[in-house]
């Protein structure tokens, strides 16, 4: 009856039946995987947003496959303040950075092609890939006290023939859970790893606007120590490479505004001018098919890119208290391990592998009515990580990590 690609086990997942379980008998819940900026208690100015999407035009139907012009251009502008110089015309609105992904795995991989995706990286991947009949194979990143890719699998994997050859590399800059951020030597060597094997690059930009701020302040100067201390380390987004590669760039108002609710989204094509014109004109078709992206977004978009900068500043500063807090209560004797970041909304915390994750996080649940996510749930390559969502309420995170902290044996 069903097709084949959603034929996926069907896994009984403990931590979400315990986690019923405690709803239903009314516990509070001190949730740290919660990562719907629109839950954790901050200040939205749904004045503005209401004014933002009220405008005359959206009584009009105009179907555009790439985006409005007045949205592409607000985009565009979004990224000129950034200091990226970004040609509307090399701009396709979606619906979410989630959609982007099954636009672009339409456009470059065929049934049983692959696609080169970070591991650990975002759990999502997966379904993405299965839902358009395309492979996800990951690529690792070493935890060398920082994150890098590690190029030499990346090459190894890249050079792969036959029916199940890649056909992109995704990259997730910086990436979820663990804020590892490309470096200008990565990029170089990502680019031209993706052009020798004629590869496009798919760089997934929507945390970068959350760069901790020795990373930020460094965008202008050049250099910095990352925050292990050790090597120089810059981090740059795709746009700002030699664009050897074909190259997509996503974005969208999901993270850099915290408004996932909008759904809006973007892909910026870089890349040979001959081939990025060539993917504009492949991409245009497949979005005409759906016209996914509302008209009201659209015509709000550039009051809703100004507007979201202030809820950005909202996110970035919650994110900012409680990777603090994280690092004052895991002290250089902790048994526990802050992991290195170089931003994102997540913090990998390393525990006493003494037991499984999975128990850990059931008993951290059943016992302490915290929740957090294991390290499996993003494919990290070995035990035992706990990966904490940096934006619930100041006072909701402090007093999770106690508890954590706690039955971690690391206080
Ligand atoms: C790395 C990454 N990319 C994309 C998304 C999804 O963004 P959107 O809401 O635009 O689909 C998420 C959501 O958590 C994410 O973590």
């Amino acid at each position: 009856m069903f097709a084949h690609r959603l034929a996926w086990p069907n896994r009984v997942n403990r931590l979400a039946a315990l986690l019923e379980e405690k709803r239903r008998q009314g516990r509070p819940i001190l949730d740290l995987t919660e990562s719907n900026p629109t839950r954790v208690g901050l200040d939205y100015p749904v004045e503005e947003i209401r004014r933002a999407i009220a405008d005359p035009g959206i009584a009009a139907y105009e179907p555009s496959a790439r985006g409005l012009s007045a949205a592409r251009e607000a985009v565009a502008a979004w990224h000129r303040r950034r200091g990226w110089v970004v040609d509307p015309e090399r701009i396709v609105l979606t619906a979410s950075t989630s959609e982007a992904y099954a636009l672009l795995f339409k456009l470059l991989a065929d049934p049983g092609e692959t696609v080169l995706v970070p591991r650990p990286s975002y759990p999502l991947f997966d379904f993405l890939a299965a839902l358009e009949s395309v492979r996800p194979v990951p690529y690792p990143l070493e935890s060398d006290g920082g994150w890098s890719i590690d190029l030499e699998t990346l090459e190894r994997l890249a050079a792969a023939q036959g029916p199940g050859r890649p056909r992109a590399i995704v990259t997730v800059n910086p990436n979820n859970p663990t804020g590892t951020a490309l470096r200008p030597d990565e990029l170089a060597a990502l680019e031209e790893i993706a052009a020798r094997h004629d590869l496009a690059v798919v760089s997934d930009e929507v945390f970068l606007d959350y760069l901790d701020d020795r990373s930020t302040a460094d965008r202008s100067t050049g250099t910095r120590a990352d925050r292990a201390g050790s090597a120089p380390h810059r981090a740059v987004s795709v746009l700002e490479g030699e664009g050897r590669a074909l190259s997509f760039v996503l974005g969208g108002l999901s993270k850099s505004c915290g408004l996932p609710q909008m759904k809006l989204g973007w892909i910026v094509i870089r890349g040979p001018q001959a081939a990025a014109f060539e993917a504009l004109e492949r991409l245009e078709l497949i979005a005409d098919t759906y016209l996914s992206v509302g008209a009201p977004v659209q015509l709000g978009a550039a009051a809703l890119l100004d507007l979201g900068e202030g809820i950005r500043a909202q996110i970035a500063a919650r994110i900012r208290h409680n990777r603090a807090a994280l690092a004052a209560a895991i002290g250089p004797s902790s048994a526990c391990r802050l992991l290195p970041s170089a931003g994102g909304w997540y913090a990998v915390v390393q525990i006493p592998a003494v037991k499984s994750e999975e128990n850990t996080v059931l008993a951290l649940l059943d016992q302490d009515d915290v929740l957090v996510h294991p390290g499996y749930f993003f494919d990290f390559p070995h035990e035992a990580f706990l990966i904490l969502s940096l934006l619930p309420e100041r006072s909701t995170f402090v007093e999770a990590l106690r508890r954590i902290l706690s039955r971690s044996g690391a206080t």
